[in-house]
């Protein structure tokens, strides 16, 4: 039996229509949220990445201010700039794009982000707040993850889930939301032994490594969910998956092609907490 294909289209479209809604009735009441996004350096896949957070932010009707800075911008610009925004009354959440330029440490940079602005859910602080389980920014993407599993209709409580990849960004912070959703969960890595059988257990398989096609059928028990975090250029210029979605189609219960779905809910997850954000300076929450 082929799996169902998880329809990113939809779900996002969704989400974006209750957040406009949302949008709509905040600037009635004088409340306009606001995000501003900040991109150091020429990297053109992070371009892509800020051109579309600017223009979803136009179709829910947040403001949104894109400030390019050029590849030899220092440390100390970057940080006058978050300061800046960090004070600025019209601005709600404040994204710095990943990955900066060598000559800026990145940690300082999310340092200095306003745990109040701090929309991407990268500060200390901030994942210190998901690990105790208080109220936090979740990071977008596996934020974006939970909702995608929860339109299954496929419950996380008491299954397996299996991550692979322990990145900050995704892997770590997966973990810990799939946890909050009371599944049993097991990170994967680059040191992990027999990484196809461990995954071979899981439920709601989530994968985040980095290695296009790296996944295939003999990772993946019949009827999973599978959720592709992975975007990879390939040499033919094509997108890939870190899931060789042909191979695992026909075996997976559920799964996500790549590209348009998890990119697309990262986005949207990061309109939400922007909304969030603006509701809480409002003093709305
Ligand atoms: N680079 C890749 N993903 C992300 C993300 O979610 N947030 C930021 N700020 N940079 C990224």
């Amino acid at each position: 039996m082929s799996a169902q294909i998880i329809n990113g289209k939809e779900i996002v479209a969704d989400i974006r229509e209750g957040l406009k809604q949302e949008v709509e009735a905040l600037i009635g009441q004088g409340i306009r949220p606001g995000l501003a996004v900040v991109l150091v350096g020429e990297d053109p896949a992070s371009a892509v990445y800020v051109r579309s957070k600017a223009k979803a932010c136009e179709q829910v009707g947040i403001h949104s201010e894109v400030y390019k800075l050029p590849e030899e911008t220092s440390e100390q610009e970057l940080l006058s700039l978050i300061d800046k925004l960090n004070r600025d009354a019209n601005i709600n959440g404040i994204l710095v794009q990943l990955p900066l330029p060598k000559h800026i440490h990145e940690d300082a940079v999310i340092d200095a982000i306003s745990i109040d602005k701090d929309v991407d859910g990268f500060h200390p602080i901030s994942v210190g707040n998901l690990v105790i389980g208080k109220p936090s920014f979740l990071p977008c993407t596996p934020a974006g993850v939970i909702e995608i599993i929860k339109r299954t209709g496929v419950s996380m409580a008491g299954k397996r889930a299996v991550v692979i990849g322990r990145s900050n960004i995704v892997g770590k912070p997966m973990s810990l939301l799939l946890l909050r959703e009371h599944a049993t969960v097991t990170v994967c890595h680059s040191r992990t032994a027999d990484m196809a059988a461990i995954a071979r257990e899981a439920d709601i398989l989530v994968v985040a490594i980095g290695k296009a096609k790296f996944v295939n059928r003999d990772f993946v028990k019949p009827g999973a969910v599978v959720i592709d975090v992975g975007i990879n250029r390939l040499e033919d210029g094509k997108l890939a998956g870190d899931v060789d979605f042909d191979d695992v189609v026909d075996i997976a219960g559920h799964i996500t092609p790549v590209p348009g779905v998890v990119g697309p809910m990262t986005i949207t997850m990061l309109l939400k907490n922007t909304v969030e954000a603006a509701k809480r300076a409002a003093g709305r929450k």
